[in-house]
């Protein structure tokens, strides 16, 4: 392997690298989960590196992504490394980790280069196993929110119907909408753009969701796929340390046993409201030719005895078209968009708006995505698609502060429900 020259960084990729990390750190402090992205990305801008640590490793990773047909962008590049380097420092049990490493300790940022520097120069190679064969498989159940929400305002679009949820992870999403004892709304904060709780909102929401008469499925059945079963426990450790960032542990050492809980209680439930499919890398993208892995994947859908496998009422896909780049993002879409029924409904929640549709960036490609997850706050949204008002394209239905989706304010866009087309404020107010 080349030890390449720490300030050089001959590889356009190690440049585009280097930019990634000085926008995370150069983004405002107290926006950042600190301290794992910001210290951990000056750890790992490689000229600060004492020999250039992670060139190698880096490189090496980008390739390996590459060659499954995966590439990896700069910014999905970052938060690997800083999750890979937190998955070591857990799994290796680094004596003072998390909270070493904090922005209150002595020399954080010494800590954290240390510690990139003992991982990446690691004879077991395990933090090169992480990086090159790993996707980011953060989740939290919070995320579903947005989507009880809805479902539990529409039921003439909701109740009975069959989900897809792409990118599943533990299926906390279409759990929640499956089985009312999951679901996590109740705890979000509806704010106002002055960050004012709506207290009528939330009252309203209590009745729609937590009375007893309403403690039922809010759709019919429900199918995740992944690439990755995060419930084989060979997964299950990393994905559970990619949903926790070492700040959320100093803070609250029980965050990471909740979620364990809260994996164990889906897992328990999903024999009979949903079953996760594990694709290959890159299965969603491919075409549903006879013989495909494609193929495959939907006579598989048949195996899940969803009803009707073929086409879906709605699809979902959180927090995953963030990780793609632009050519794969579209794929995500045109899939979603052959894999929902022709009346049916797509949803994206991720750090993406809708924006006016280009020569370039046509309907319904028309999602701007910030790579910088953590720029500024209210950049998560929850937007959907309708495909009875293709006139519409994508609206927003929802803005989180931020991706654990504590607080969040409404947006209005409509859904069609027999000849009207209604906001969540309309359906709030009836
Ligand atoms: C950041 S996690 C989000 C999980 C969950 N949807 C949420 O919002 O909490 C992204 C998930 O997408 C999955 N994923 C990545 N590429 C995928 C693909 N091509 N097809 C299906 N799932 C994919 C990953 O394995 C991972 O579980």
């Amino acid at each position: 392997m080349v030890e390449l020259a720490p300030s050089i960084p001959a590889d356009p990729r190690l440049a585009l690298l280097h930019e990634a990390c000085d926008e995370i750190c150069d983004t405002d402090r107290t926006q950042v989960i600190d301290p794992y992205y910001r210290v951990a990305a000056e750890a790992i801008k490689l000229e600060t590196m004492p020999g250039g640590h992670l060139t190698a490793p880096v490189l090496e990773a980008f390739e390996a992504h590459e060659n499954i047909g995966y590439p990896i962008t700069p910014y999905t590049m970052v938060h690997l490394l800083c999750r890979s380097l937190h998955f070591y420092a857990l799994q290796r049990e680094i004596p003072g980790y998390p909270h070493e490493y904090g922005p209150d300790a002595g020399n954080a940022t010494a800590a954290w280069r240390e510690l990139a520097g003992t991982a990446a120069s690691d004879p077991s190679r395990e933090l090169q196993q992480v990086i090159n064969h790993r996707t980011i498989n953060s989740t939290v159940p919070e995320r579903a929110r947005g989507m009880e929400i809805v479902a539990s305002l529409f039921p003439e679009r909701f109740r009975g119907a069959h989900g897809l949820d792409i990118g599943a992870n533990f299926g906390f999403l279409h759990q929640c909408l499956v089985d009312p004892r999951l679901r996590t709304a109740l705890g979000l904060n509806l704010v106002d753009d002055h960050g004012v709780t709506s207290h009528r909102l939330t009252g309203h929401l209590l009745r729609q969701l937590g009375a007893p008469e309403h403690l039922q499925p809010l759709i019919g059945t429900s199918l995740g796929i992944d690439i990755v079963d995060c419930r084989h426990p060979v997964n299950t450790a990393w994905a559970l340390h990619c949903s926790v960032t070492p700040g959320e542990l100093m803070r609250d050492r029980y965050r990471y046993e909740t979620l364990e809980q809260e994996h164990v209680r889906a897992v328990e439930h999903s024999p009979n409201v949903q079953q996760l499919v594990q694709l290959e890398w890159g299965d969603i993208f491919t075409q549903h030719a006879e013989g495909s892995a494609a193929h495959r994947f939907l006579r598989s859908l048949g195996r899940a005895a969803i009803g009707q496998p073929r086409r879906f009422d709605f699809t979902t896909a959180l927090t995953v078209g963030y990780l793609f780049d632009e050519e794969k993002r579209r794929e995500l879409i045109d899939q979603m968009m052959h894999l929902t029924q022709p009346d049916g409904l797509l949803f994206v929640q991720d750090t993406c708006r809708a924006v006016p549709p280009t020569a370039d960036r046509p309907e319904p490609y028309n999602l701007a995505f910030e790579p910088n997850i953590y720029r500024k706050p209210w950049l998560y949204r929850l937007l959907v698609y309708d495909k009875l008002q293709p006139e519409e394209g994508w609206q927003e239905l929802m803005t989180y502060r931020t991706p654990r989706c504590l607080e969040a304010r409404l947006g209005d866009g409509r859904l069609r429900v027999g000849k009207e087309a209604l906001s969540i404020f309309d359906r709030m107010s009836m």
